[in-house]
């Protein structure tokens, strides 16, 4: 046959299929899209229909690892925190007691101030105040500037009144960063006390002998390592690995690279248009998860979210779409309303801590400031160099780990890495760095 006769055939192909789906309607053109339009036939037979169909999809279990629980350590030894904070908020579960107002004391309060003081500069216990605020002339080194300069407070506020406030901010600002230390039982009302005492020494403007150290004027950090440079990126070793993997076979005998012959060309911007609202699953799909889902359903590999082949995998199809432009679909109805109720967990207190996202992460609230020696940054730039290596985890971190441990450093339980919420946020993040280019795997501290 000639190439017109073939290019006719096609076309009647083409109109036939047409009117038969006018027939046989939606749902079943669906499951015809599947096997009539698989990318095999379309890469290896000219006459074949290029109509993209839906990508084959495992949807009834899990993507998580099976008896998926929090992460303990990462790949090279840090540890996570392995508290239950049952009794606060996650992003499924509301559990925070409301703030029931403070306790009221009999003053003036006679507490020990160098106890006081000791647990003020405590790590241990909820981070420190010095994570947020300047405390005089003993201030620890890098402290933040989340809260006001404290140096002076205890010329300018009351026992009564610092009591309450320490017990429980809410009482005075119900959307205070500042977690209710009393309320919440970091500390203990005898302790309480004791920092208050503490805090009434405060009487003299602190000076920084090296500007580093005040947080008002400490330089910002700058990721300046080539993220691309394999010497610089250990991340880069994943990229090898996921580009081995798409073309590993499987115990099936199937490979990515069996039905996808060139995916340096059909997916490199693929990657810059998740996560996508799935109707077969009524929820927000990731990069990661769709690997799962898509590897169970086509080669039958095992890939769950966040073991190290999925990653790697993550890695190839996100480096694939490097420099393409983030661009979230949000046509449907499905779509917008889970970038809604991303925004709105966005908004919700989480933990024992009681800090929401656009608590540290917009600038009308904390972003720009210091919290415990890290630099808070704004939602904007935030997820296009995902995954992202981290130095300071020795560990390559998909988004959804880095959402698990923003919920655990606010000492909040954290959700499976495919939960509902974290793919509405993953949709809320998107459409806020919409415009954003595509440049992973990233590297950060
Ligand atoms: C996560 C950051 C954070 C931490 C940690 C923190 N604070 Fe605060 N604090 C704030 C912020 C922000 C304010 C400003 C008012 C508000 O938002 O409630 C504040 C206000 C205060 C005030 C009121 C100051 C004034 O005169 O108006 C006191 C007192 C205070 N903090 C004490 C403490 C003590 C004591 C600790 C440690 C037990 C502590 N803070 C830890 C964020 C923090
Ligand atoms: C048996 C054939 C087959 C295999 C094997 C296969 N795929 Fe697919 N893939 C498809 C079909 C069919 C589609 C949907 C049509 C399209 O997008 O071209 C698709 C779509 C995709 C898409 C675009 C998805 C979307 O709809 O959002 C990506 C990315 C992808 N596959 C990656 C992979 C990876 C990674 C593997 C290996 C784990 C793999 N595929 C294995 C058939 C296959
Ligand atoms: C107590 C403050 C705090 C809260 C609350 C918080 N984060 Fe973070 N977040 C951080 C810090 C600190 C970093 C690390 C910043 C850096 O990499 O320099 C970070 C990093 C991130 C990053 C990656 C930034 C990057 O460029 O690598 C994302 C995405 C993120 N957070 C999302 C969230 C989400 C979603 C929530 C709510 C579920 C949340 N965060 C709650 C402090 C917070």
């Amino acid at each position: 046959m000639t190439r017109a006769a073939l290019t006719a055939r096609s076309l009647r192909n083409v109109k036939r299929l047409h009117r038969t789906l006018r027939l046989v309607g939606s749902s079943l053109w669906l499951a015809l899209g599947m096997i009539v339009c698989s990318p095999t036939v379309a890469a290896g037979n000219e006459t074949a229909l290029r109509v993209r169909g839906p990508a084959p999809l495992e949807l009834v279990r899990s993507a998580a690892p099976a008896s998926w629980q929090r992460q303990k350590v990462d790949s090279q030894g840090s540890s996570w925190p392995q508290t239950d904070w049952a009794g606060y908020n996650t992003l499924t579960t509301l559990a925070t007691p409301p703030g029931n107002g403070a306790i009221h004391l009999v003053t003036p309060i006679e507490g020990d101030a160098a106890k006081g003081r000791q647990l003020a500069f405590d790590r241990t216990r909820g981070g420190s105040c010095v994570a947020c605020h300047v405390m005089g002339k003993d201030t620890p080194p890098q402290p933040g500037n989340v809260g006001p300069d404290l140096s002076l407070v205890g010329a300018t506020r009351s026992d009564e009144w610092l009591f309450n406030y320490v017990y429980d901010p809410r009482t005075f600002n119900p959307g205070s960063i500042m977690p209710p230390w009393g309320a919440h039982r970091l500390f203990n009302i005898v302790e309480i006390r004791d920092i208050v005492a503490f805090l009434k020494t405060l009487k003299v403007l602190h000076t920084f002998g090296d500007a580093q150290e005040n947080p008002d004027l400490r330089t910002p950090p700058k990721e300046t390592r080539d993220n691309l440079d394999p010497t610089e990126n250990p991340a880069m070793f994943a990229l090898d690995r996921g580009k081995e993997l798409f073309v590993r076979a499987s115990a099936q005998g199937k490979s990515c690279a069996s039905c996808h012959a060139a995916p340096e060309s059909t997916m490199k911007s693929w990657a810059a248009q998740m996560p996508r609202y799935e109707v077969r699953l009524n929820k927000v799909l990731g990069v990661e998860e769709f690997i799962t889902r898509h590897a169970r359903a086509t080669t039958g590999a095992e890939l769950p979210m966040q073991e190290a082949d999925n990653v790697a995998l993550s890695v190839y199809l996100h480096h694939l779409s490097n420099g393409a432009v983030i661009r979230p679909d949000l046509s449907s109805p499905g779509a917008r309303k889970a970038a809604a109720s991303g925004r709105a967990l966005m908004q919700r207190k989480l933990g024992q801590l009681n800090m929401a996202c656009v608590d540290c992460h917009t600038r009308e609230k904390h972003a720009f400031k210091w919290a415990r020696g890290q630099y808070l940054v704004e939602s904007r730039g935030t997820i296009a160099h995902f995954p992202t290596w981290r130095t300071s985890r020795g560990d390559i971190w998909d988004i959804r780990k880095r959402f698990q441990w923003c919920n655990v450093s606010v000492r909040a339980n954290d959700l499976p890495p495919d939960a509902r919420e974290y793919g509405d946020i993953e949709m809320a993040l998107a459409e806020i760095n919409k415009g954003e280019k595509i440049s992973s795997p990233g590297i950060r501290h």
